[in-house]
């Protein structure tokens, strides 16, 4: 097996190498005077099993592209196989058309991703696992709770896993059940114009004297959460943490989750993290094991 690192990979392709014990090589990346991006793959695959690691966190657009010229050259290359390893995938979350003439923008990515000669994709928490389904090769998903809930276990003494909407529900109770703890769900609604979340009251529901942990897919604007977490402390909450695999943190989301009271957040590596009040847990071990 050849492992490539591309252009975007927050050292996953490192530690894959070491867990794997096979050697890795970056690929060859420089940016043209008018924008556009350059691709080398400096060693050869002919005939070889190439494992490539690209995530396409921000800039989202580059790093598809610099995805799309390096599947293909790999496979131009002479590769026999190509298994591509995308621990964020851009444009998951617009899977369906929420307002007439809109794009189903997952579709067409996991299409283009399809032309380019990958045999195999993984993919870590996508948005909905169902969405997947429009890449038409082999598809393998990556749930890295493991991490997740070792990191909580360390920081909370009783925790009670809460889901911000009901699509998180089944991402709560698997990270419940390995803590032992209990866990639930509240509904929100988001204005498809503003953006804006509301969380809906929930009467009979009493989170006394519980470290609230809640666990969602992303956070983006930090809005769902931050709601959350109001809603969590006015039901008894002792305190409210936040934990997601993709951490895009857009605009000021760090600032308004600590102005709802989180007092801390958990991560994951699939996307860039510079911030070093945030807990970043890596999770290679769970793509090593599906390769
Ligand atoms: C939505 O369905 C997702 O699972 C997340 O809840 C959402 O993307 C979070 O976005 P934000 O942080 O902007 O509220």
């Amino acid at each position: 097996m050849i492992l490539i690192g591309g252009t975007a990979t927050n050292g996953i392709d490192d530690s894959l190498s070491k867990i794997l014990s096979v050697p890795s090589v970056k690929v060859e990346n420089k940016i043209f005077p008018d924008g556009e991006s350059y691709i080398r793959i400096p060693i050869s695959v002919k005939n070889e099993e190439v494992v490539l690691v690209q995530t396409t966190d921000y800039p989202q657009d580059k790093h598809l592209i610099e995805l799309f010229l390096m599947s293909e050259t790999i496979k131009d290359l002479g590769a026999k196989k190509l298994t591509v390893i995308v621990p964020y995938l851009a444009y998951s979350r617009q899977d369906r058309r929420f307002k007439d003439g809109e794009a189903v923008s997952v579709k067409t990515i996991l299409h283009l991703l399809s032309e380019v000669g990958i045999d195999s994709l993984v993919v870590v928490e996508p948005h909905k696992p169902e969405e997947i389904s429009h890449f038409r090769g082999e598809i393998k998903i990556v749930h890295p709770y493991i991490q997740l809930s070792r990191k909580i276990r360390e920081l909370t003494t009783n925790p009670f896993i809460l889901a911000p909407d009901r699509g998180a529900l089944e991402r709560a109770r698997q990270i419940a059940e390995d803590l032992g703890a209990s866990y639930s769900y509240i509904e929100k609604e988001r204005d498809r114009n503003t953006g804006e979340v509301r969380i809906k009251d929930i009467p009979n529901m009493t989170l006394k004297d519980k470290d609230v942990v809640i666990v969602d897919d992303i956070i983006s604007t930090g809005g769902t959460v931050a709601q959350a977490s109001k809603l969590a402390y006015s039901l008894g909450a002792k305190s409210v943490i936040a934990a997601a695999v993709h951490l895009l943190l857009s605009n000021n989301a760090k600032e308004r989750l600590v102005q709802a009271g989180v007092k801390n957040i958990i991560g994951t590596n699939t996307v860039k993290t510079e911030d070093k009040d945030i807990i970043v847990v890596d999770i290679s071990y769970s793509i090593a094991s599906v390769l």
